[in-house]
């Protein structure tokens, strides 16, 4: 496939997640260009046209997937995710990719692992979550610790909840305020997502940590993680930062020496440790 041009693909199915924040099916009208889209690493994303729009840079949110159904999670927030709010089954959309590296899973063998979601973060961090329970026997320990604004604001909480009567995973939940209204589930705290961090039980030497999240988050919580005792090539952190042609060639994605669309957006944070302003 040349990944210079956008393959036509079909939403098949939305399924509104929260007030700002859509889940889309999509599947390619081309066979090859389906399963070239739809195989791809947790943490990869793909380049999504919308006629008459434009072209965003979107993360994977489900599993790859034998029959070329892709899922991605989208909140809607300007000129090109806006109009998305309207469209439903049957309408076109363009889709370039994978594109970047994702989360290292082959590196992930036998340890311990720790997800941390911040808000949208939870789309990739979704992707990888279900990555892992589809081949549990593959890794120890599994923690998802996610945050958001409030209860409302807490992305496909149906299944967090559904996961928590598993005995092979722990999820805790933060919101930074609670709705009147709402008494919110039983795994969830009112606390700041680092907060979560305090005092946890992990075995360092052991465990990697995967991370998503709002940049404004990211110093919080590896200050917390290295304070666990976590050392920078077991923590692996996305980078979003504005992006235009996705395949390395415009600039516009720079941090520090690297490009993000190419060289990430998944980083270890050794990789990244004296670039100023990477966690920013
Ligand atoms: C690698 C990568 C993966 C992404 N994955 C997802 C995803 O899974 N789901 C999702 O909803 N969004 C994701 N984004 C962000 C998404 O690309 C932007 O929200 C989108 O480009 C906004 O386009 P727009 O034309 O609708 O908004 P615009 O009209 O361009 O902007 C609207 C508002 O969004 C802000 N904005 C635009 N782009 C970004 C950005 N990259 N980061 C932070 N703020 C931004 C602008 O400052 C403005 O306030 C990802 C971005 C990257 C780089
Ligand atoms: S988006 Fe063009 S180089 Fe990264």
């Amino acid at each position: 496939m040349n990944t210079n041009l956008p393959a036509a693909a079909t939403i098949t199915s939305v399924r509104r997640l929260t007030a700002d924040t859509s889940l889309f099916t999509l599947a390619c009208n081309d066979r090859d260009a389906a399963l070239e889209l739809s195989s791809f690493q947790p943490g990869q994303f793909l380049e999504l046209s919308l006629p008459g729009f434009g072209e965003i840079p979107i993360s994977y949110c489900g599993l790859p997937s034998a029959c070329g159904a892709i899922e991605l999670c989208i909140r809607h927030v300007g000129h090109v995710t806006s109009p998305l709010r309207r469209a439903g089954p049957g309408d076109a959309v363009g889709l370039r990719g994978p594109f970047g590296h994702g989360f290292p899973l082959d590196g992930y063998e036998n340890q311990d692992l720790l997800l941390i979601a911040g808000g949208l973060g939870m789309a990739p961090l979704r992707s990888l979550l279900l990555a892992l329970l589809d081949q549990r026997s593959r890794w120890g320990n599994l923690t998802l610790l996610y945050g958001a604004r409030e209860t409302g604001a807490l992305l496909f909480l149906d299944e967090l909840l559904d996961l928590t009567k598993r005995s092979d995973i722990r999820i805790q939940l933060a919101v930074d305020r609670r709705e009147q209204c709402l008494e919110g589930p039983p795994n969830c705290r009112v606390a700041l997502l680092p907060a979560l961090l305090d005092g946890l039980a992990i075995q360092p030497e052991h465990t990697c940590a995967a991370l998503c999240g709002p940049p404004v988050v990211y110093a919080y919580l590896v200050a917390g993680l290295k304070q666990l005792g976590l050392s920078g090539n077991r923590i692996h952190l996305s980078l979003e930062r504005r992006m235009k042609c996705g395949i390395g060639r415009c600039g516009h994605c720079a941090v520090g020496s690297f490009l993000c669309c190419s060289d990430g957006p998944v980083f270890s944070l050794t990789q990244l440790q004296g670039i100023e302003g990477a966690l920013a």
